[in-house]
């Protein structure tokens, strides 16, 4: 019951994203002057809160635009209901709705849907990753010297030593790619495929990681913060990989290479 909501809320938000991105849609500014927040984040928020309700009015639910809907069921279902707006409001198509289902702590299932190339990667805990289906798993790579590696920055300059442009100065120095697509959840499915090999980034919010960090790890990923401790998405950093490079991807974050 709980997947079929959850893949029916992640299915009709992206459609109702494709919708919006061919009618136009209306685009406010939220704190920073870059963070953006459209008419199609509110709305496709509203249809997945809506799905969610018709069958568990209980569960408590987190997202990014209504916050915290708490409640004492042990089920919680935390939305992003668009991540990649930046990339959304200028027609990229390199965004996505994420719905993850929390029980009792534990991440239990996770939907990533970019509906602009039909990319639908959903986990089950224990029971594997898929995209539109179809099992993945991580990539092979063994150095971070020989990886494609991706992350992202956060609306507002971060100031703290070994910050995002640090440690992303560090790698372009020492001539390692690192892409940086706009949306954090399609970054960990994008690990959790093995297109790319490692992904980190300094400053999260649950909705961006919650279904993209369980995607990984059932791919056979690794997912902690930058102390190599088991990933909570309740604190901001990051660091995905297919576990062959994570000790080493560690150790360049902390510049102790
Ligand atoms: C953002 C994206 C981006 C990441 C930012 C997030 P939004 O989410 O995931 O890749 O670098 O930190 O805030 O605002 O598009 O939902
Ligand atoms: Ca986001
Ligand atoms: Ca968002």
């Amino acid at each position: 019951m709980i997947k079929s909501v959850l893949l029916r809320a992640a299915q009709e938000s992206g459609q109702l994203m494709k919708d919006f991105s061919a009618q136009g849609f209306k685009i406010n500014s939220k704190d920073g002057r870059n963070d953006l927040v459209t008419e199609a984040d509110h709305a496709s928020e509203k249809k997945i809160m809506g799905i969610i309700r018709e069958s568990f009015p209980d569960h408590y639910i987190l997202t990014e635009e209504s916050g915290d809907l708490p409640s004492s069921s042990s089920y919680k279902w935390i939305i992003d209901p668009i991540d990649g707006t930046v990339n959304f409001a200028n027609g990229i198509p390199l965004s996505c709705v994420s719905i993850a289902v929390e029980k009792d702590g534990d991440m239990i299932m996770g939907a990533v849907y970019n509906p602009f190339i039909d990319e639908f990667f959903f986990a089950e805990k224990g029971q594997g990753a898929t995209l539109n289906g179809k099992p993945i798993s991580v990539s092979k790579k063994e150095s971070v010297a020989n990886a494609i590696l991706v992350t992202g920055f956060p609306y507002t300059y971060l100031n703290e030593e070994n910050g995002p442009l640090d440690t992303f100065g560090r790698f372009i120095r020492a001539g390692i790619p690192v892409r940086r697509l706009g949306s954090a959840a399609i970054d960990l499915c994008w690990v959790a495929c093995g297109r790319f090999d490692g992904y980190f980034e300094h400053k999260l919010n649950a909705w961006d990681s919650a279904a993209g960090f369980l995607i990984v790890k059932e791919a056979g990923g690794i997912v902690t913060d930058f102390d190599g401790k088991d990933y909570s998405p309740y604190q901001p950093k990051i660091i995905a990989t297919n576990g062959n490079i994570h000790n080493e991807l560690i150790r360049w974050i902390q510049n102790k290479v």
